[in-house]
């Protein structure tokens, strides 16, 4: 069975693979003025329903309750639920601007392009930054009956998934990789040398529970 850790980490990976196609959507916007209706729905259906929706319910109903019961300090959490809720928005923002940049009205098409180019760099450095700084936690705090409780609570969470299997939303990232050409491949989530090369998440900073010897920083 895969760890907590594991899980988390495959889905920012998917996630980030999927914040590519995004891009890469946004990309062709700007060099032809026009979007990719078919590729676009596909996209935000998998970050509805799975990244905006599975991967951080379980976060927010199951990973960072434990994480709080083993001593990560509150405002640590509250960072990441911010980080959260801005990812909500701009998704939002793509939904509310979609049906006008589909008709090819040039405001809504800007502005789905500039909350689409949001949303991809806010998902990669959510997810470097729950990489870098939040999993390593994980991995020292959480005791075996911790992780069994979590997981079945991922379990339960991958269970209610809108389409019902994670299989679909993997070919749905898929299917928009392929018909986007082969070059897809995530931008980020990077090492931590490399995403602090490119002005990305600094793995120095701030998630360490209270009382923490390593590195803490209030
Ligand atoms: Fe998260
Ligand atoms: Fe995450």
């Amino acid at each position: 069975m895969k760890k907590v850790t594991e899980v988390l980490r495959d889905e920012h990976c998917l996630i980030a693979r999927a914040a590519a196609c995004l891009d890469r959507v946004a990309d062709e916007v700007l060099a032809t003025d026009d979007l990719r209706v078919v590729v676009a729905l596909d996209l935000l259906e998998f970050f509805e329903d799975f990244a905006d929706g599975a991967h951080q319910e379980k976060e927010e109903r199951h990973l960072f309750p434990a994480l709080l019961r083993l001593g990560l300090a509150k405002h640590r959490v509250f960072e990441l639920l911010d980080d959260h809720e801005n990812e909500r928005e701009a998704l939002r923002s793509m939904w509310r601007n979609l049906e006008g940049a589909a008709c090819g009205d040039p405001l809504s098409l800007d502005d789905f392009v500039r909350f689409a180019v949001e949303y991809a760099a806010d998902q990669r450095r959510h997810a470097d930054k729950e990489n870098h700084v939040l999993l390593p936690l994980v991995e020292e705090l959480m005791d075996a009956d911790t992780e069994r409780r979590v997981l079945a609570g991922f379990r339960e969470i991958d269970s209610k998934l809108p389409r019902k299997t994670r299989a679909h939303y993997v070919a749905l990232v898929q299917r928009a990789a392929r018909r986007l050409g082969s070059q897809i491949a995530p931008r980020g989530v990077t090492s931590a040398r490399r995403g602090a090369a490119r002005g990305g998440y600094r793995p120095s900073a701030t998630l360490r529970p209270r009382g923490s010897s390593r590195g803490a920083r209030s």
